[in-house]
């Protein structure tokens, strides 16, 4: 069996995804399929998972959603706190080629070793994020930044449509 380039596999995830979007009956479900998906066939996605800001929450806190992977500790997280804050705060997409170099990290397991946070946009508004950890160093290239994004973006276009 040839070996799957890792561009070809971003390509048939994304691919997937797009079909999981067609297929959904709502944006949580379509939130639970891409952690699925992604957790699935990313082989170095070991954590993925959806926060979303609690609607009228003040101050506002991102409350844990949908997520594959080890429970995690942090299951609400205020927007001065973590990576997934600054993601958040900033409506920025962050990612961390070494957490233990990161200041602002959370640790949710030992063996996480690079993360990404990509916010999700409704009408403008960052929603909510989605964020993966990794327990390879450096595993978010600029392919795997363009996929999340491509996920992130479901998403919200799919909560503007609710
Ligand atoms: N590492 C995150 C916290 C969430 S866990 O990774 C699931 C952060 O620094 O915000």
């Amino acid at each position: 069996m040839a070996l799957t380039s890792n561009t070809q596999k971003i390509d048939e995830v994304r691919n997937q995804a797009a079909h999981l979007n067609s297929q959904a009956r709502s944006a949580d479900q379509l939130m639970q399929d891409i952690t699925l998906l992604l957790n699935r066939e990313m082989l170095k996605y070991n954590w993925v998972g959806f926060y979303m800001l609690e609607p009228g929450a003040d101050p506002p806190a991102l409350v844990l959603g949908h997520y594959q992977g080890a429970m995690t500790p942090h299951t609400r997280i205020s927007l001065n706190q973590g990576i997934c804050g600054a993601a958040a705060s900033s409506g920025k997409t962050v990612v961390v080629d070494d957490v233990k170099a990161d200041r602002r990290y959370l640790a949710c397991s030992l063996e996480t070793k690079s993360e990404i946070v990509v916010p999700i946009f409704v009408r403008g508004q960052v929603a909510g994020e989605l964020d993966i950890d990794s327990h390879f160093a450096a595993a978010f290239g600029e392919e795997d930044r363009q996929l999340v994004e491509y996920c992130a973006e479901l998403v919200g276009k799919r909560l503007e449509n609710k």
